[in-house]
């Protein structure tokens, strides 16, 4: 298993390009599904979610060839022919996202076996939103040996009202109802801008969808969708992620191609802090206001602070003058970064789903363990200001959804390095 080796102390000088959004590429692959016809998609982020989900399509017997290299990262995808129309248990226990095949399956296919996902290390995150809808527009669900089995001749458009608001819920419904026979009215949708970009690609596709980014999508649905070309957008998580990069080491960091538009709560969360921030069009430049100052942050649903960004968030509330609360509403179980904060010198409770961080606190060297992947973009940030060389294990986390991260910190100027196992296994 790969780790990092982190020595602290540089500000981060420079600019840092953004990559395509993971959350948006896995979608908008699954909605591939929905037509034998290609679907072009640019701006793929290379990381291994993306790889697992080409092992997914293609156990099905889609043909997906990954354009790494190739101008814009493009893709191409081509169901014509789905032989197997099952998403493997293998594949899905390690991307939990693997459950947003099961709209576009039934909806193309009439069936679809998708295995169980199973716990995860930010909490139970259970898929029962997704099955109720597809229940609602007229699916037989049964379970067996782990696996959910869903069959309908043709979907039918339904009254769909979220019991609580499910970003991949929305997606995966979503895809189902553009070729469900009728119209699908869907009630407190995710907002988020992954959901957004899911819907233009489905509009490219010939999809009938009126209110995306709103919390009430209507569709009409279709009975045939095309191939089409579609650009990802800027991963926001990752522009934030450099954001508070910039913000933690009191450097001068231009975040480029990204879209200022999809990072206002934490812009101004950052601005709360002292830090000093110039939004342009496609790029956001953070630079040292002096110290930072403490802020209570809360996590919400788009347009609200994102919970992803919550333990990048702690990293730079260990530096910050004075007691901030950060509290998690989304995930039940998202701090498994505090202990290996708190193992670095950083001063931090827990109470329920509150975090008290008190600083500013010197942050020291360790051997760290990363638990998941925000988290371990969160000991990154935290190493990049420690005091000598933070050992990072279990990396393949990061590299689940960061695109040559270590490699565009340290163009940047962080001391970032990848190390390979002795036995040379990743
Ligand atoms: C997506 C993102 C993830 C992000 C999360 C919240 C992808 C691939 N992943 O995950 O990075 O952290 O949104 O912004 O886009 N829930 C239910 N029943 C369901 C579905 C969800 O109770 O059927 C609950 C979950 O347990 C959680 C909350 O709803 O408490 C939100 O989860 P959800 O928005 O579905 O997260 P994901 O779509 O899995």
């Amino acid at each position: 298993m790969d780790k990092f080796v982190v020595r602290g102390g540089n500000p981060l000088l420079g600019t840092i390009k953004v990559s395509g959004a993971k959350n948006s590429a896995l979608p908008c692959m699954a909605a591939a599904i929905l037509t034998e016809d290609e679907v072009i998609l640019e701006n793929i982020p290379q990381v291994h979610d993306i790889e697992t989900e080409r092992k997914l399509l293609t156990s099905m017997g889609a043909e997906v060839e990954l354009g790494y290299g190739r101008a814009q990262h493009r893709t191409h995808i081509k169901c014509a022919i789905l032989s197997d129309p099952v998403a493997k248990y293998e594949i899905v226990k390690t991307m939990r996202a693997s459950s947003l095949v099961l709209g576009p399956l039934i909806a193309r296919t009439g069936i679809a076996r998708v295995a169980m996902p199973g716990g995860c290390a930010i909490g139970g995150r259970p898929i029962d939103l997704h099955i109720s809808g597809l229940e609602a527009m007229g699916a037989t669900i049964t379970q067996d040996h782990g696996y959910l089995e869903a069959r309908a001749d043709r979907l039918k458009g339904a009254h769909i009202v979220f019991d609580k608001i499910t970003v991949t819920g929305t997606e995966d419904l979503l895809m189902a109802a553009t070729l469900a026979e009728g119209e699908t009215l869907f009630e407190n949708c995710a907002r988020e801008p992954e959901v957004t970009d899911l819907a233009a690609l489905l509009i490219a596709m010939g999809a009938k969808i009126e209110g995306a980014g709103t919390a009430t999508i209507r569709v009409q649905g279709v009975t045939r969708l095309h191939g089409a070309r579609h650009r990802i957008n800027p991963d926001r998580i990752e522009a934030g992620t450099f954001l508070v990069a910039g913000a933690i080491t009191g450097g001068d960091l231009n975040v480029d191609c990204c879209e200022p538009k999809h990072l206002g709560a934490l812009i101004s969360k950052l601005e709360q802090c002292g830090v000093k921030i110039d939004v342009g069009a496609d790029h956001v430049r953070v630079r040292s206001g002096g110290e930072l100052k403490a802020a209570d942050m809360t996590t919400e649903e788009y347009p609200g602070f994102p919970t992803d960004m919550q333990a990048q968030y702690m990293a730079l509330a260990t530096q910050a003058e004075g007691t901030s609360s950060i509290t998690e509403n989304i995930f039940e179980n998202r701090f498994m970064h505090v202990q290996e904060l708190i193992r670095m010198g950083a001063n931090i409770t827990i109470s329920g789903r509150t975090a008290t961080i008190r600083g500013k606190t010197p942050l020291q060297s360790a051997a760290v363990m990363c638990s998941d992947l925000r988290a371990s973009a969160s000991l990154v940030l935290a190493a990049l200001v420690a005091d000598g060389e933070t050992i990072l294990d279990r990396v393949y986390h990061l590299d689940r959804g960061y695109e040559h991260f270590e490699e565009k910190l340290r163009g940047v100027g962080a001391q970032i390095r990848r190390m390979g196992d002795v036995f040379g296994k990743k």
